[in-house]
């Protein structure tokens, strides 16, 4: 009898320590009663989180950089769905986080530039001063461009499309009427999925948690408790992705200028700037000699008239 209520304890202690953990973030800490997780975004900085619910990507961006200053482990095809969309070339910084998580409107990465980002934490301005101006901006829409893996049979779009509805939903919380558009081509294996809010509406939806769990799910390691991967279930396939590109489009265009001044473009035009200024160079030279050589036939001629 005694075995058997420490056997009993045992597992109700089991039991509560089970729970007590936080199923969606993998780096927080979980104790006491009431069960409470921290995360631990900055040295002695541990910002209390809700994991019932995905983390707000303002505290893992904070986390990950924390984590990448002190050497802990972290990381490392389509087309714009509107003019307005833009991908995050950016990369990683150290945002300054509202108390609930959202982006700070203007964000300098603990340096002297600063700049504009979207709800999505990612900059629609140019780079500026500490003096720079931004409004706060949501992002209503993403495009998740998803490369799957190799997959046994061809997958079929609308098998497809209700796969990723239902992913979606599962993994991110997102309802399903959410995904808007779902549009696959089998020979590059490309998924293109449309998640949309209604402008001005579903505040309470946030698409950058999403896509933020998702990139890590494709692209390095779920940063969920469970390691379980991401798959689309299609018609009781699993399938696998191996790549992720997100656009993003806000409520507002965003104020980049020369935005279509990519690496390439500018490489050309210095090349054909290049190729002006020693075309002119040329010319110039050419002129210089045959002035030159006009001036010595011109002596030549004039020297018999002198004598
Ligand atoms: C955590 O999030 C859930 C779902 O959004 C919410 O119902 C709950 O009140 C939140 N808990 C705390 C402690 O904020
Ligand atoms: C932010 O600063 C870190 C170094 O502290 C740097 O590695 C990173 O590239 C910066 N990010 C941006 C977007 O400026």
């Amino acid at each position: 009898m005694r075995t058997f209520i420490a056997l009993c304890l045992l597992a109700c202690v089991a039991g509560i320590s089970a729970q007590c953990e936080c199923k969606t973030m993998k780096w927080a800490v979980c104790d006491g009663t009431p069960c409470t997780c921290t995360l631990l975004v900055d040295a002695g900085t541990k910002q209390p989180v809700n994991c019932t619910t995905l983390i707000p990507k303002c505290f893992l961006m904070k986390a990950e950089m924390y984590r990448a200053r002190n050497n802990l482990a972290t990381r490392s095809i389509g087309g714009k769905p509107v003019e307005t969309a833009f991908v995050d070339n950016d990369g990683i910084y150290d945002p300054e986080c509202e108390a609930n998580g959202q982006f700070k409107a203007v964000q300098c990465n603990g340096t002297e530039t600063c700049w504009c980002v979207n709800s999505a934490g990612v900059r629609r301005s140019d780079k500026g001063d500490k003096n720079i101006k931004c409004e706060p901006v949501e992002t209503y829409w993403v495009r998740l461009e998803l490369k799957h893996k190799e997959a046994a049979t061809a997958l079929d779009e609308t098998k497809l499309r209700t796969a990723v509805q239902n992913a979606v939903l599962d993994r991110y919380n997102i309802p399903k009427d959410f995904v808007r558009e779902v549009e696959y081509d089998k020979d590059s294996r490309l998924i293109v999925v449309d998640v949309k809010k209604n402008i001005g509406q579903d505040r309470d939806i946030d698409l950058s948690r999403m896509a933020y769990y998702m990139e890590k799910d494709v692209k390095i390691l779920p940063i969920f408790k469970s390691q379980t991967p991401l798959e689309l279930s299609v018609e009781g396939n699993k399938v696998g992705l191996e790549n992720i590109l997100v656009y993003y489009v806000d409520e507002k265009a965003p104020t980049f200028t020369m935005k279509s001044l990519t690496g390439g473009v500018i490489a050309v035009i210095v090349v054909v700037v290049l190729a002006v200024v020693i075309g002119l160079l040329v010319l110039f030279f050419l002129r210089k000699r045959e002035r030159a050589q006009f001036q010595k036939t011109q002596q030549r001629e004039m020297a018999p008239m002198s004598q």
